[in-house]
């Protein structure tokens, strides 16, 4: 049953272009849950929106020209050991708050967080901002497919454009993981910085998320920083926050700690 409040609100959210690309299920799930909160109107939009900024908008301090990359992609070499790829793929990564904090540990991250399972057969990258961009950096198998999926519809369809141009199976598609999870099987999940981040729209998201992503290895971290410099307290707050989200689970977890980033390698398997 609609409930014409409830499009309204949603309607209004997405009359600004800003939120127009975000996936459209997220969107109405914040605005009934802000709907529920029995504010006045002009309050209840401004925080479906703010609610929208925190998970998504914040990464991305400038609107990302997705066009210009798109353009200047189809002139680049498609091999991942080209220079002149690898510098775009580094360009592209700063604008996304996100992969922006992970280019000084790039060149270590996924070789050393990877290293047990190298060379990775087939990769899903859950809520991965511009992450596939750094798909030069992984220890992936030549012809490992990589999944992708993220909250922008414009995102995604660039991220197929670039797996395109490499040649790369797999593709990117538009999810909302607070209401449903991909069931593609993998060996490898990427969940990089991701629980906080929707633990702010779903409180039992970490847990979900942990038992239901079909992948034999997930690769999990957290930020070490907040969007605004080094937190204090960060690392320990969700270093104990992973410990009790996979306590008695008999999960094979290794740690390792870098400079922007504290990440687990969870082994499910037998
Ligand atoms: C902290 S960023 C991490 C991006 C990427 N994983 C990385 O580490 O570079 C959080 C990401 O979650 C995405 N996101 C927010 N809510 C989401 C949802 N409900 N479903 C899927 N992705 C979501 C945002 O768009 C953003 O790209």
């Amino acid at each position: 049953m609609t409930d014409p409040a409830l499009e309204a609100l949603v309607a209004e959210v997405q009359s600004s272009p800003k939120y127009r690309l975000i996936h459209p299920g997220l969107v109405r799930r914040i605005a009934a849950q802000e709907l529920a909160k029995g504010r006045k109107a002009k309050e209840t939009v401004k925080a479906v929106r703010n609610k929208l900024h925190q998970v998504g908008g914040a990464y991305q301090e400038t609107p990302i020209d997705y066009a210009k990359l798109t353009s200047e992609l189809a002139d680049l070499p498609t091999r991942l050991d080209e220079p002149a790829l690898q510098a775009f793929c580094g360009r592209t990564m700063q604008q996304h708050a996100s992969t922006r904090e992970r280019l000084p540990i790039l060149e270590k991250i996924f070789n050393q967080a990877l290293a047990p399972l190298a060379p990775v057969t087939s990769l899903l990258d859950l809520a991965c901002g511009l992450n596939p961009l750094a798909l030069p950096w992984m220890p992936l198998a030549a012809d490992a497919p990589y999944y992708a999926c993220d909250i922008y519809n414009d995102q995604m369809e660039f991220l197929n454009r670039f797996l395109a141009h490499l040649g790369r199976p797999g593709r990117a598609e538009l999810c909302d993981l607070t209401a449903e999870l991909p069931a593609q099987p993998v060996q490898v999940a990427l969940l990089l910085k991701t629980i906080p981040c929707l633990e702010q729209v779903d409180k039992s998201i970490g847990t979900r998320l942990l038992e239901g992503i079909p992948a034999e290895h997930l690769l999990v971290s957290f930020p070490v920083a907040s969007l605004g410099g080094r937190g204090k307290g960060m690392l320990e707050n969700y270093e104990a926050h992973f410990i009790q989200l996979t306590a008695g689970r008999g999960w094979l977890i290794q740690r390792f700690e870098f400079s922007s980033e504290l990440a687990f390698l969870v082994s499910r398997e037998g």
